[in-house]
């Protein structure tokens, strides 16, 4: 069994700081109205958790999960959402919380699902962005960091369940996993 490859790419001190621009960002940008921040279950927790307490404006918290069907590192292209949410979003401010933008499938589907619930608006904030693997086009307000093409793991974002709580976002680097 290989000993798994990780490699720091954004250390926990540079996602700190940047999450508090981003929450400085967004507060300026929502002075008023109802907010609701959608965290999209596991991936974006962390990230949710960090972000809600950069904002000094009052939000509510609220949790979707969303399944691309696979445990691999790419999507299968089929979405479904397995948990909805709690509070009615109807004439809010949506701001959907979410680990990562790869293919864009998940992203792109959610928005469609959403505003069918007659939101006031509906915004993305991720913190890492793989603009180069885009499938489906997807507008993100507020892009933490763009990466290149490379699979992540830490800081809520996982490999077959693994790694989401490293303080750091690591690169997995190939070969590093055991079968
Ligand atoms: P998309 O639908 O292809 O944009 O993928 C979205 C989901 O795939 C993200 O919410 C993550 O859960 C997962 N994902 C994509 N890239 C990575 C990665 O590099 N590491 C871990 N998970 C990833
Ligand atoms: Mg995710």
């Amino acid at each position: 069994m290989a000993a798994p490859a990780l490699r720091v790419l954004i250390s926990q001190e540079q996602i700190q700081a940047r999450v508090r621009e981003m929450g400085a960002e967004i507060d300026r940008d929502y002075p008023n109205g109802n907010l609701h921040l959608i965290c999209i279950l596991k991936g974006a927790c962390f990230f949710l958790a960090d972000l809600a307490r950069a904002l000094r404006r009052e939000v509510r918290v609220d949790f979707m999960g969303i399944s691309s069907y696979g445990k691999g590192k790419t999507t299968s292209g089929e979405v479904k959402v397995t948990r909805d949410l709690d509070i009615s979003v109807e004439g809010a401010d949506l701001l959907i919380v979410e680990d990562i933008v790869d293919s864009g499938v998940t992203l792109n589907y959610l928005m469609h699902v959403l505003e069918q619930r007659k939101p006031r608006s509906i915004r993305i904030a991720a913190l890492l962005d793989k603009p180069e693997r885009r499938q489906r086009p997807v507008e993100v307000a507020y892009v933490g960091f763009r990466i290149p093409d490379e699979f992540v793991v830490g800081y809520g974002l996982d490999y077959a369940e693994r790694y989401r709580n490293l303080p750091d976002v690591c690169v997995l680097e190939e070969g590093g996993t055991p079968a």
